[in-house]
Formats: structure tokens, sequence, C-alpha cells
């Protein structure tokens, strides 16, 4: 068995409230909150990098776990927003946290569903015995690629920066990690997308004398589309984890919850019937931080107290891809 032995966030320090972006998006603060439950979000400032703040997260979960960086056998690194287009931040993270020791770096760009992703395959290295102490992050710069027009309003109000990371330890049997259940639907791809850059342009862009500063650099979304399909899959994917383990959705203890809409998040719990008091929601906070969100709620979750020993806590996530997975852990 494995289990999450310590968790950690990191968020930038440049607050950016909804009025802030009510000029220049043609958006309100009414409609943002009503809409999606934000209330304000961070965004980076210059110099800072995904990698950088997967760093400053890894250390607070490494601290969390009693672990030094020299402890970690393995990365897997979960964004969506990477340094680079190739090679991921994984590798970056490794040159930070232990440059001398060439351990594995294994990068998930499974967006908002990546740190799920990222998180079974920590969870099966540690129960396989390939590995003792893997390190999964999650850390998103939205900020620097969004649409900042009013053209683009209807995503770019949604996203925020951030990181969160997890220690997964071998553990008990009966705690921790019990199940995950992950799905893809790649019917829907362009339904929430960045299209560029991309190996499909032939020839060249730059062969074509074409400059390179259209919109297919920014994030476009069919919102009500993915909305729909969220409560959908978030619910059954929670009904299918737990069926898999001989438990109801009334039985678990506490939610995390991918951070996309408080809409979504109401719906789902109540649609399983769970109350609305046994999540946190982190939205209003920090907006979407996609892979970041669940590691993000969980350190926060935490240290507020709500996490307790015997728990049975269950993560869930929907986003681009379509992907979408649940997983269920004894705390
Ligand atoms: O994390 C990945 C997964 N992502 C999600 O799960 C997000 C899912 N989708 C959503 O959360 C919601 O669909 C949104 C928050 C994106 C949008 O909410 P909605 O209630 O579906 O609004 P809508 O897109 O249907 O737009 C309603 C109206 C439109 O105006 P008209 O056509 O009714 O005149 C939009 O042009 O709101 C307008 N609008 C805005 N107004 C002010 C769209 N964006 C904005 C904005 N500010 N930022």
């Amino acid at each position: 068995m494995s289990k999450i032995t310590g968790v950690g966030k990191y968020i930038p320090s440049k607050l950016v409230t909804n009025k802030d972006l009510e000029t220049k998006l043609n958006t309100s603060d009414e409609w943002i909150q009503q809409r999606s439950g934000i209330i304000q979000r961070y965004w980076i400032t210059e110099g800072e990098t995904t990698s950088g703040m997967a760093h400053k997260a890894a250390l607070e979960a490494l601290k969390d776990a009693g672990k030094k960086a020299s402890d970690v056998d393995a990365i897997v690194f979960a964004t969506i927003t990477p340094d680079y287009y190739f090679p991921g931040s994984g590798v970056l993270l490794q040159k930070m946290l232990c440059p001398e020791r060439t351990i594995p770096a294994l990068d998930v760009r499974n967006a908002c569903s990546g740190f799920l992703y990222a998180l079974s395959i920590a969870d099966a290295w540690v129960k396989s015995g390939m590995y003792k102490c893997v390190l999964v992050v999650g850390s998103e710069i939205h900020s620097t690629g969004l649409d900042k027009s009013p053209e683009g309003r209807d995503v770019s109000v949604l996203f925020g920066d951030g990181a969160g990371a997890v220690v997964v330890e071998p553990s008990k049997p009966g705690e921790g990690l019990l199940v995950h259940k992950l799905h893809s639907e790649g019917e829907y791809a362009e339904k929430l997308m960045v299209q560029r850059p991309s190996s499909n342009d032939y020839p060249n862009r730059l062969d074509k004398d074409e400059t390179v500063t259209d919109k297919s650099f920014f994030p476009v979304m069919d919102g009500r589309f993915v909305f729909k399909h969220a409560v959908t899959r978030m619910c059954e994917v929670l009904v299918e984890a737990c069926h898999s383990i001989d438990v109801k959705p009334k039985d678990i203890d506490f939610v995390l919850a991918h951070q996309a809409n408080m809409r979504i998040n109401q719906m789902v719990l109540e649609q399983l019937g769970i109350p609305q008091d046994k999540t946190l929601n982190t939205i209003q906070k920090y907006g979407n931080t996609t892979a970041g969100t669940l590691p993000i709620g969980m350190d926060e979750a935490k240290r507020a107290g709500l996490l307790k020993p015997g728990q049975l806590v269950a993560m869930v996530a929907f986003g681009s891809g379509f992907t979408w997975g649940a997983s269920l852990m004894r705390v």
C-alpha cells in the first residue's frame, strides 16, 4: 500500500481581483462571482517559472513528510503550462531538487486531471516496490498565456497560477491510496484547448511568411458544453470508484474536487447526496490552477484540520481532453 505523507503548496504573490480585470476584459466582478465563484486569483511576477513554483511547493511537501530532497526516488510532474515546449518541467525540478542524483522525472499533461493521473503513477510505483519516495507535483502558470482582451474574457477570468505537491510513500495495508479510476474521451479534445504551438502546421508557419501572433496560442473553451460534461463525468467516476471498493458516495467523509467552477462542485455533491460542508472550495481565492488545484486544496484542508485520521477522502477532477478521474484514500 502507499499513502500521501506530506503536502505543500506555493502561490505567487501578485493578487489579481475581479475588479482588476473589469476594464481590460470588459467583464464584471458580479458576473465572475455569479458564474464561477471566483473572487480573486494570483498571477506570477516576472522571473517566476512553472518548475520554480513546483520546487517551492515540493520543499513544503517534503518538510511536511519529514523528508529531505535527497530522499526523493522519482518525480511525477503534472502541468499543461511547462517552462519549455520540450523538455518537460520534471527535469528542471530534478535539477533544482537534487542535481547530483539522476532520479527519473516524468511529465504528465492531462490538464485538470493531471494531478490524479500523476498520483496514480506514483501510487503504482510505490506499491510495486519500484520506488519508495515519489514526489508528485501539479504546477501551472496560466497568466502569461491568456487572451487579456475582451475576446478572451470567458476563459481568462477563470485561471490562476499556483503549485501544489505531495509525497507518496509506502503505508500499512488498509490505509492510504485505495483506488484510482481514470478516463479520457478525445472526441471532445477541441472543446477546451490551446491549439498552438503545433506540429500539425505544415509547412512551418514562418515558411509561409505568416506572423505568429494569432489567437490560436490562447486557450479556447465551449464553456457550457464542458460544464455539463464535468458534472456528469465527475458524478459517474466517483460512483465508479466507490463501487470498486464496496462503499457508497454517502460513506465519503471529505471530497477534494478540482476547482473549475464552484457551481460544478456544488452540483456534483448535491447529485451524490454528499453534504456541501464535506468539501473545501479554494476557487474563490485562487481561480482554476488546473493540475495545481487538488494538491493546493489538500494542503489547505490539511492545515485547516479538515483531514482526520481514518477518514475516507475522495479526489475528483475533470478537464481538457476530455480527461477525468477519481481517487479514494483512507487518511
Ligand atoms: O478546468 C477545466 C474545466 N473547465 C470547466 O469545467 C469550465 C466549465 N464552464 C464554466 O465554468 C462556465 O461555462 C463558464 C464560467 C465558463 C461560463 O458560464 P456560463 O454560465 O456557461 O456562461 P456562457 O458562456 O453561457 O455566457 C453567458 C453570457 C454570454 O453573453 P450572452 O451571449 O448571453 O449575451 C457571454 O458572452 O456571458 C457572457 N460572458 C461574460 N460576461 C462578462 C462570457 N464571459 C464573460 C465574462 N464577463 N468574463
